[in-house]
Order: structure tokens, then sequence, then C-alpha cells
């Protein structure tokens, strides 16, 4: 494979994974480092750009991170910025590069910036060729960069100076986010950025099914090693294109586990073991791998069944999730645990960068007895999907909506996760699906959430008074679940689902969430 292209400085914006999506979109690879890793790359490595992240720092902030030393952007003494690298400061990234290059940066009310804004840019300028003059754009940020340093010229603005660049291009810096999909037309941007820096295409899905088997092999083969290696699988698209990138090269060292644990939904359970037969008896596998399934239900429902609270209940599910991994590795003989998380999760469990804490993922940061492998780690849902596509696995896994690993524990909101409730959510939610099937709506969400919200009220139901619960109906469209749109069901959908939900005798009360992701998140808790 060639060298690394772009590194992208992981300052901890909640969307630098996604600049490396879209660069790859748009057909480079690209390398995420914390600040602090840069240097030691840079001695060596020598890529043709760099992209500096955004981040909840202010550059006045204490412990406010650093530009790396070795970037080498020096300023000359005719007020000239001469850099070894095509750079690309992206929010905090232009504010550091111009509070480090002798400009300003301030916190003006008037220029804070949330969400749509509309900016007006050069577009003369090679970094906005091609793109619209007036352009709607995703900002971020309460700072901003009010004086520019000597030899910068300012070549976009919104409420104040939204773009910057040095006389020779090499040193650029946008105020908003080109890799967020509310920017307009901030893929071109970013393809211009890659133009400017002369990039080759140099990534493609086979390549990285290669690269995946590859570093996964090296791992579990180093020193002669000739141990097991157990792979956690939950039928979902993730877990099963792991298992059908690994299982060609592991056979019958690898074992996929699957728990049912109690908060499946309807006929999960099935599907899962159909599915994951179906990509482990691919003929032109030689060496099959094995399918284990546990049945941990009572387990689970006993101990999470009380709890209310949304991250105690994560913490308890992780404990018994990884207690009977530990088992199956113990009993398999295994050196090593493997898991489909993806980049998305890392980030939202607040271990990529710095990114701030969102949700604790059951599946990210567990302590294991063995080596634990996220051979998908840097992918996003949507690279995977593609990489099952590649891998001609049934469009039932490829296309297949997320579910989260707690299942249906998280669909019971401010109530305890009692086996009456989890039934009553896992029936609710059959009910919901099987109606926008019927419509063939399907298509036009990402992900349904149907909830039990643990706030009762009063109903009425064959002139009698019912004090009875509520459900929450969500679905969102995203592409890669860091931001998410509410879907706005057709009225008519929404009055069959809301009349078939109350038919049950304690359903008193539907709502409909149509909150977006920010500031909601995809599932209620
Ligand atoms: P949020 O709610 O954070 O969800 O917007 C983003 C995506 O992640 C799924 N999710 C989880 N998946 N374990 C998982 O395996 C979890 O603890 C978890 N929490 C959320 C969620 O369903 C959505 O697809």
């Amino acid at each position: 494979m060639n060298n690394i292209q772009i590194l992208i400085v992981d300052y901890g914006s909640q969307y630098t994974l996604v600049i490396g999506r879209i660069l790859r979109e748009l057909g480079v690879r690209s390398l995420i480092l914390p600040p602090k890793k840069v240097d030691e790359w840079l001695k060596n490595n020598t890529p043709k750009a760099v992209i500096l992240s955004g981040s909840n720092f202010s550059v006045h902030q204490k412990g406010a991170p650093e530009l790396p030393k070795l970037l080498g952007i020096a300023l000359h003494k005719s007020h000239e910025v001469k850099s070894k690298y095509q750079i690309l400061g992206i929010c905090y990234g232009m504010q550091l590069l111009a509070h480090k290059l002798g400009g300003k940066v301030a916190r003006p009310l008037a220029h804070r910036e949330y969400g749509p804004s509309i900016v007006t840019l050069d577009t003369k300028h090679p970094l906005f060729a091609g793109v619209t003059k007036k352009t709607e754009v995703w900002a971020s940020h309460g700072d901003t960069v009010i004086k520019l340093p000597k030899g910068f010229a300012s070549i976009a603005t919104s409420e104040g100076i939204a773009a910057m660049s040095n006389k020779d291009n090499r040193v650029l810096g946008i105020q908003f986010h080109p890799e967020v999909v509310d920017t307009k037309e901030g893929r071109k941007i970013l393809q211009n950025f890659l133009e400017l820096s002369k990039c080759e295409k140099d990534w493609n899905p086979t390549d990285l099914i290669h690269q995946i088997q590859k570093e996964v092999l090296d791992i579990v083969n180093k020193d002669g090693n000739k141990k097991n290696v157990v792979l956690g699988v939950s039928g979902g698209v993730d877990s099963t294109t792991l298992s059908a990138i690994l299982a060609p090269v592991l056979g019958k060292r690898l074992f996929c586990v699957a728990i049912d644990t109690g908060g499946l939904r309807e006929g999960e359970l099935s599907e899962l073991k159909a599915n994951m037969k179906s990509v482990l008896s691919q003929e032109r596998f030689l060496r099959k791998a094995n399918l284990v399934v546990i049945d941990a239900s009572e387990e689970f429902v006993k101990n999470i069944g009380k709890t209310i609270d949304g991250e105690e209940k994560r913490a308890k599910f992780r404990e018994i999730y990884q207690k009977i991994f530990e088992e199956q590795i113990k009993k398999h003989n295994a050196g090593f645990i493997a898991q489909g998380t993806l980049a998305t999760d890392i980030i939202e469990s607040g271990k990529a960068g710095k990114s701030a804490m969102i949700k604790t993922h059951h599946n990210v940061g567990l302590k294991w007895k063995v080596e634990d492998l996220h051979p998908l780690r840097n992918l996003f849902k949507y690279e995977v999907r593609e990489l099952a596509r590649v891998l001609r696995l049934p469009s039932a896994i490829s296309e297949r909506n997320p579910f989260p690993g707690p299942g249906l524990y998280l669909r019971v909101v401010g109530a305890p996760v009692s086996k009456e409730n989890i039934e009553l959510v896992r029936e609710a939610d059959k009910t919901v699906a099987d109606i926008l099937k019927k419509h063939n709506l399907n298509k036009n969400i990402s992900q349904l959430i149907v909830a039990l919200l643990g706030v009762n009220s009063v109903g009425v139901k064959g002139d009698e008074r019912v004090y009875g619960h509520s459900l929450a109906v969500r679905a969102v469209q995203t592409s890669d679940f860091m931001t998410a749109k509410g879907y706005y069901f057709p009225e008519e959908v929404m009055n069959e689902i809301t009349s078939a939900l109350t038919k049950h005798k304690n359903i008193v009360r539907v709502f409909f969430d149509m909150t977006p992701k920010p500031p909601a998140t995809t599932e209620f808790e």
C-alpha cells in the first residue's frame, strides 16, 4: 500500500473521523493521530497534507492542545508564511493557526455560530473553485479569528472571517465544517483541498478487506501463536461483516459467539442464526469457522431488571457481557477477543482523541484477560456496508438497520427494565416495524426506536379511566449516526401506528419524536 498522503491531527472534535470518511469516499486514505503522537510519526513519514481538526477547547484555555512542532510552518522576515506540508485548519485548527502565527482569536458574542449559516466565498481561491459564491455551511464555534496573521488574506466571510489563506495557498483555514453533510458543498471543498495537495486515489474496499485480514493475522500468529479467536456477533452488519472477513483466514480458529441477552427484538435470534450460518458456510471457505449461541436472557434480566439509569444499565450489561465472553474465551482456548466496534462507538465513548464522552458503548474500553481486537475501529457504518457488499453478503445483512448491543434494555426509559416492560416494547417494536414494512417506508429510515416511557398518564378506554404507559416512536435518517434527522411519518401512518399501539390495555398515549441529533441522540439513553 502507498504511504499515507493525509494526516489528520485530532484535536477532539466530534467530527474528526467524519473527515477521514469523506476523504476515503473521495478515494484517499488518511491517518488520524492525537496531537501528541504527531511529531513522532512525522519523523518517519512524509504526508502530502495535514488537516487540523476542530476541538471543544478554546486556544486561550489552559491545556489547549498545541500545533505539533514538526509541522514546519514558519514565519519569514518578509511576513511570508511557508509550510512544509499543505495545511488545512478546520474550526479550532484555523483558530490555532491564526493564534500561533500572530493573528487574534476572541469570543465576540455576535459572532458565535451554531448550526446552519451562509458564507460568502472568494471563488477565485483554488479551495473554493467550482463552489457557489453564497453557500450554506455548518458552523459550531464560540471563538472566532478576529484578526488575521500577517501574510494571510480572508477568503470567506459570514458574521466575521470564515476562511483564510497565506500567499502561496499552502496554509489554509476554514471556520466552518466542510466534513458535515449540512455543509452543502463541503465535499467539493475537500476535493479541492485534495487537488491542491496533489493527492492520488489510493483507497478501495477490497484493499481494505485484505488489509484487515493481514492486520489480524499478523497479530494472532505472532511468535508462532496458534491460539483461537473469539468474535462477538450480534447479527448486525458490523459483527457479521467482520465474521465474513475473518472466517476465510482463520477458519476453525474462529469462534463466533452470539448471546441471547433477553433484549433482542422479535424473531431476531432465529434471523441471527440463519444469517451467520449462511455467512460461515459459504463454499469458498475451506475450513469452516464455528458458531456458538448462548442463552443468557435470565441472567441479564435478573441483573439489570430494576435499573432505571441509562449508564448504570450499560455498566451492568457490560459486566455480564464480559463475564460470558471470558467464559467462552477460556472454553475455546482463545488468545484473542475480536469485536465489530466502529469509529462512531469509539468517538461516542470518548475514547478517540479528546472527544467528550457521550455514551459508554457496551463493547468499548473493556479490559480483557486476553488481547482485544477492534479491526473495524476506523470505519463508519456506511463503509462497513460497502465491505459487506464487496463480500457479496445478502442485502438483509449489508443494508440492515443498526440495533444497540444492550438492545431493548435501552428502550425502557425511566422505568425498571422488567421482563413485562421488555415484552411490551418488543411487541410494540414489532407492531410499528410491520406497519412501516407494509407502507414500504423502511427504505427512508436509518433506524427505528420504539421506547416505553416511564411516565404514566390518564386515558379513557371503553368509557373507563385508565392510568397507563406512554410509548415514544422515533425514526431517524442519517448516514453515519454522528448527526441524524428525525423522520416525519405521513399522517395516515402516524394514525395507524397510534391506533395499533393503543390497542394494548396499558398503553394510553403515543408520542412521536422528531428531534435531530444533536441536540438529541438516536436512542433515548
Ligand atoms: P446514539 O443514541 O448515541 O446512537 O445517537 C448511535 C448509534 O449507536 C447505537 N447505540 C449503541 N450500540 N451499544 C451499541 O452497540 C450501545 O451501548 C449503544 N448505544 C447506542 C444506536 O442504536 C445508534 O445506532
